[in-house]
């Protein structure tokens, strides 16, 4: 049997306690959107040991549900004990309380993983906060410093004590993390967009060394997602959704199961020649809305619409 790190292996020890059939996470606003990011679930992710950090809330929630659906036995870690193991409860899953920025705390995090399931196959650093904000002159250093803690270092102290343990099951594995479209351009604040840039960075770096482990290590950038970390900024989920809607190309607004989907296709046997990437999962919000590329069409659009001589991009090339 070809198992969801792409090796082959017997059948998995234990059970999950749950059905493989779970209800997504919250009510549906617009119940066509959420419907199309519901299918497609099957148990593709067979046996995947998954931790999955800042599993108690939005991204993370969707994921660890996404996850177990599809077969995983399902580690949640995060500061919010009552919601993470609420969560783990229903999916038939774990939950570790971990302060990500601690890095001995994520080391028994992972240890506690292998010690449950005798191996780690796959590390999703998904734990965040939008953190400092402000302009570049009012910045405190210590809130400077606590963005980068928790959005960078823990990602850095994730991968480093996962690919440790998965080196040591000796078969693969994959470690995931959550940048965002503020970690491909400017569109966030500050100190957010430095540490998501760097997740990015980081994850090209070791994945260049991890190759050879057959560790495969990928990003995911999601655009704006209704979710506890960006609603308040927008007066509510709806007028979040109503604004993500309104500048997104297609007309779509980004779901945590769309977030969810995209983790699970990284994860498992269909992500097994992927490495050093970054799938952005935005509804067309960062490449085909750069306000650069936009002008530019508009702009040459409007210039041959304007003139009635015959219009060539090639200039004299061509005669
Ligand atoms: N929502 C979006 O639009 C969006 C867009 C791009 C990227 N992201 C990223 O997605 C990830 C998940 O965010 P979300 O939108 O689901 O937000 P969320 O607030 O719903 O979930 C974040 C979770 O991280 C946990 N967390 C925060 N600090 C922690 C710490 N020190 N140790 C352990 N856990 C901690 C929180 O308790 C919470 O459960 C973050 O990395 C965020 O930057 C979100």
């Amino acid at each position: 049997m070809r198992d969801a790190v792409g090796n082959s292996h017997g059948p998995p020890e234990g059970g999950h306690g749950h059905s493989g059939r779970l209800a997504l996470r919250s009510p549906a606003a617009d119940p066509g959107e959420r419907r199309l990011v519901k299918e497609g679930c099957s148990m593709d992710l067979e046996g995947l040991v998954t931790i999955i950090t800042g599993g108690a809330s939005g991204l993370g929630d969707a994921t660890a549900r996404r996850f177990a659906q599809g077969g995983a036995r399902v580690v949640i870690a995060d500061l919010h004990d009552e919601a993470g193991q609420a969560i783990a409860t229903e999916i038939g899953g774990a939950f570790v309380r971990t302060d990500v920025t601690d890095e001995a705390q994520v080391k028994q995090l992972v240890d506690r993983a292998v010690e449950l399931h005798g191996r780690l196959d796959c590390m999703i650093n998904n734990a965040g906060v939008l953190g400092a904000t402000g302009g570049v002159g009012a910045i405190s250093g210590a809130d400077w410093s606590r963005t980068l803690a928790i959005l960078l270092d823990s990602v850095f102290f994730g991968m480093k004590h996962a690919s440790n343990a998965i080196k040591a099951g000796g078969r693969g594995g994959s470690i995931l993390s959550t940048t965002s479209v503020g970690g491909i351009a400017a569109l966030a604040p500050h100190a957010y967009t430095t540490a998501k840039h760097g997740v990015v960075g980081l994850t090209r770096s070791v994945a260049s060394e991890l190759a050879g482990h057959r560790i495969r290590v990928n990003a995911v950038a999601p655009g704006q997602v209704a979710t506890a970390l960006t609603v308040a900024a927008y007066g509510g989920a709806e007028a979040m959704r109503d604004f993500a809607r309104a500048r997104s190309p297609m007309g779509l607004v980004v779901e945590p199961e769309d977030i969810a989907g995209a983790f699970a296709y990284l994860a498992g046997p269909a992500g097994r020649t992927i490495t050093g990437q970054v799938l952005t999962v935005d509804a067309g919000l960062v490449d085909c809305r750069l306000p650069e590329a936009y002008y530019l069409n508009d702009r040459l659009g409007s210039a041959a619409a304007e003139s009635s001589a015959p219009q060539s991009a090639f200039g004299d090339e061509r005669d």
